[in-house]
């Protein structure tokens, strides 16, 4: 079987248009839609990424607040920066962008951050409420992989759904959201022993372990969704976790690198930045 594609760069689109017809009706009511972001360092993925966050918010309509800080930064001057955007109105959503540099805690950061400005999902309020089944500020690449999911027209309940990779920022929200929807969950990981095996019985592979090529067809069941989170850089270009030519002719569905889940991160940004827009 040649798998059909998972076009998030299509789905994206569409979405954000919509962002941007809602923003502007917004706009009309006083109200715009504001993101800050904050980079501190100089590291080369983070800023690719912050860039085409800031992009995205310009072209939805939306005020876009990029603080780039040095990489001497101490803790403390970004808590202070946090607080700040905390108490500002015309701030909606807070992203600081991770890695941070090695004198930060992340975890203390992300707590800092109010958690209806959370728009990353990241906040430890807004992972057990997504844990405990409650409306919650959802993280944007998992609500992304959801929404390509749901394209496929696949029921979930009772699937047979294995995500590799336990990251906060993918593979155990990832994980929560399927089990949300009733799929069966297996989270692989580094010290899981027969990998392979896991992977073969599912009928949704998650990727998101940052391993160039990593799933190979020989893993993947016939006819399965395989998406893939990987974003690699090889001097050859970009490549996912997944061994995409192969493995494409034994899925039913399957997501490009790139053109397929990254898209779908800053478009779902964008949308939870609207949301707590509209709330305020
Ligand atoms: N670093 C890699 N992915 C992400 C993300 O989705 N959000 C933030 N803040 N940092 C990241």
């Amino acid at each position: 079987m040649a798998a059909q594609i998972l076009d998030g760069k299509k789905l994206s689109a569409e979405i954000r248009a919509k962002i941007k017809d809602e923003t502007a009706a917004l706009r009309e009511k006083g109200i715009v839609p504001g993101l800050a972001v904050i980079l501190v360092g100089e590291n080369p993925a983070s800023k690719v990424y912050v860039g085409q966050k800031e992009k995205g918010c310009l072209e939805a309509g939306f005020a876009s607040f990029l603080h780039r800080l040095p990489s001497s930064t101490s803790q403390q001057e970004l808590l202070g920066l946090i607080n700040r955007l905390n108490a500002d109105a015309s701030v909606h959503g807070i992203l600081v962008q991770l890695p941070l540099p090695p004198q930060i805690d992340p975890d203390t950061v992300l707590a800092a951050i109010r958690p209806e400005k959370d728009v990353d999902g990241f906040h430890p309020v807004n992972i057990g409420r997504l844990a405990a089944g409650l409306p919650a500020c959802e993280p944007c690449t998992p609500k992304g992989i959801m929404r390509l999911l749901r394209t496929t027209g696949i029921p979930l309940p009772g699937k047979e759904a294995v995500v590799i990779g336990r990251s906060n920022i993918v593979g155990k929200p990832v994980a929560l959201m399927l089990l949300a929807e009733s799929a069966t969950v297996t989270i692989c990981h580094s010290r899981t022993k027969d990998l392979v095996d896991h992977v073969r019985r599912a009928d949704i592979v998650v990727a998101a372990i940052g391993k160039p090529r990593f799933v190979t067809a020989d893993m993947v069941k016939e006819g399965a969704v395989v998406i893939d989170v990987g974003i690699n850089r090889l001097e050859e270009g970009l490549v996912g976790d997944v061994d995409y030519a192969p493995v494409s002719e034994k899925a039913s569905w399957i997501t490009p690198v790139p053109g397929g889940v990254g898209p779908m991160t800053i478009a779902m940004l964008l949308e939870n930045t609207l949301e707590q827009a509209r709330k305020s």
